[in-house]
């Protein structure tokens, strides 16, 4: 593995939830893995004001967490806790820049980072315009003397496609397109990154990877849990722009973008920009046709009492934010023209999981008695997590008298290689950056042009009062209306587990 440039990583909003969870966690993994360059240090920043130690104590409370190394040897933290600082900025004050400035030059001099610094932008959204500019403004953005300055932002890149072409506007002010690297954490995913290697080094699927053979394509990212204590950013944000615009359309791009000229992280980017712009646009009543939404209501599941969405904190008791959304949509080239994909994704569903199901046509002339009873079109399940792996649904024969067939798994899971490490997401694409790699970062046009596809759903969905929003009892698999729409004969979604055992019954809201 390559190691990257000496250098400092500044985390911007290090009081929060990501980095104690996420960020500073994935940092120590690649320490304890030898990722990290020799001359390396962390700069904590944010407006709290805390001493260094406090902050080294509440990271190291997240390290023991969540970090995926377990360490008995409370010195091996301690000494891995030498490489941070914490550093108060308050957006407000310029001059708290120039501290930060200071603060970064003495490191530099003292460790000998050779002037590198990654920026990370782990803030609210409302700051990704504002922290940009005042690093620009301190002379902290530039690349010069053989430095290097990058800047990682966290999603939401905007609120809607107008509010991301500003932002890409304000961020290019004082960085350039290849110093930013948009950071969605499902591509940093080990199994969303499998999906290219399964296609792209089999023989086997490629060939078939097309409207020919592929009957329809189903994406699923659902939760069992609620929106925790995320009452106040979900109810502004919603399904829509929170999971589909970033990372379903991602997998989306990812399953269906055509093969790269080579693994050069422009030429990946290049496909999956071109399937964002083949995504065939939803106009007047295709909203209502194609996009459903719902809202989990209150229901007891075992016993236990689970509150509606409306009865989350945070949440306004005449929402209409969608907690669910199911989608049917086309992607208008020669590979794809006429496979629909469907993608859902949920909030409070019976179960967490994340999966892409190749269903592939049926043979065109049934040999056998029951082959139309067992469903017999062979699908390939990519598994993204947990029990991460992949399957293939195939009919063989029933042992006996006859021909009688049933579908079978032949079935890997990532579980059975016994050397399997699988990192975080975050310390994957914290190391790329590292690198310099931004093979899984997004860049601004693909942003745009998801953005440009969703734009019309959210404006329909905000002003059109008679586009429903369903309800559906937390712990179940989200409105039934939804099953209404995969097209084809004894077709439904795929259920990877029933539905929790609930009171509740499906209703309008
Ligand atoms: C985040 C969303 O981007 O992804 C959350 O904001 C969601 O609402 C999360 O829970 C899901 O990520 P993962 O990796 O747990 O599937």
């Amino acid at each position: 593995m390559k190691k990257p440039d000496n250098h400092i990583l500044v985390i911007f909003g290090a009081s929060g939830d990501l980095t104690f969870r996420k960020l500073i966690p994935a940092v120590y993994d690649l320490h304890k893995q030898e990722l990290l360059p020799e001359k390396f240090a962390v700069v904590g920043a944010s407006r709290t004001d805390l001493s260094d130690e406090k902050f080294r104590e509440k990271m190291k409370d997240g390290i023991k967490k969540f970090a995926n190394y377990k360490e008995d040897n409370e010195q091996v933290v301690n000494d891995f806790l030498k490489k941070i600082s914490y550093i108060s900025v308050d957006t407000e004050k310029k001059e708290d820049f120039q501290k930060l400035k200071n603060h970064l030059l003495k490191l530099d001099n003292d460790l000998g980072t050779d002037g590198n610094v990654i920026y990370y932008l782990s803030t609210p959204p409302s700051l990704y315009g504002v922290i940009p500019c005042l690093l620009g403004e301190a002379g902290l953005n530039n690349n010069e003397n053989g430095s290097w300055k990058k800047l990682i932002v966290e999603k939401p890149f905007g609120y809607d496609l107008e509010s991301a072409l500003e932002l890409n506007k304000k961020l290019s002010k004082y960085f350039k397109e290849d110093q930013i690297y948009r950071i969605d954490h499902y591509l940093g995913k080990e199994t969303v990154q499998n999906i290219l290697v399964t296609r792209f080094s089999n023989g086997v699927f490629e060939p078939l990877w097309n409207r020919n053979y592929v009957h329809h394509v189903e994406i699923t990212s659902v939760e069992n849990i609620g929106i925790e204590n995320r009452g106040g950013y979900y109810d502004s944000s919603g399904a829509l722009r929170d999971m589909v615009q970033n990372h379903l359309l991602q997998l989306t791009g990812l399953i269906s973008m055509e093969p790269p000229s080579s693994f050069d992280s422009n030429a990946i980017r290049n496909e999956i920009v071109k399937v964002f712009q083949s995504f065939r646009p939803f106009n007047g009543r295709d909203i209502q046709k194609y996009s459903i939404r719902g809202q989990y209501t209150s229901t007891t599941i075992k016993g236990e009492k689970v509150p509606g969405y409306r009865e989350e904190k945070g949440v306004e008791k005449e929402s209409r934010t969608e907690s669910y959304v199911a989608m049917k949509l086309f992607i208008d080239n020669w590979r794809w023209g006429g496979v629909p994909f469907y993608i859902r994704t949920g909030k409070r569903m019976p179960t967490k999981v994340t999966e892409v199901v190749i269903h592939f046509k049926r043979t065109p002339h049934f040999l056998f008695s029951n082959q139309n009873q067992v469903n017999s079109c062979n699908q390939l399940i990519l598994r993204i997590q947990p029990d991460e792996g992949v399957l293939l649904k195939v009919g063989m024969k029933v042992p006996g008298q006859g021909f009688n067939i049933q579908n079978v798994n032949l079935d890997f899971h990532y579980s059975d290689l016994s050397n399997a490490y699988l990192p975080t997401a975050y310390e994957r694409l914290l190391h790329d950056c590292m690198i310099g790699d931004s093979t899984l970062y997004q860049r601004a046009d693909a942003v745009e042009a998801a953005w440009k596809f969703v734009d019309p759903i959210l404006k329909a969905w905000k002003n059109d009062h008679n586009i429903p929003v369903y309800g559906y009892p937390a712990g179940t698999w989200g409105p039934e209306k939804a099953d209404e729409m995969i097209e084809g004969k004894n077709m439904t979604w795929r259920y990877p587990c029933k539905n929790l055992e609930g009171d509740g019954i499906y209703c309008e809201l």
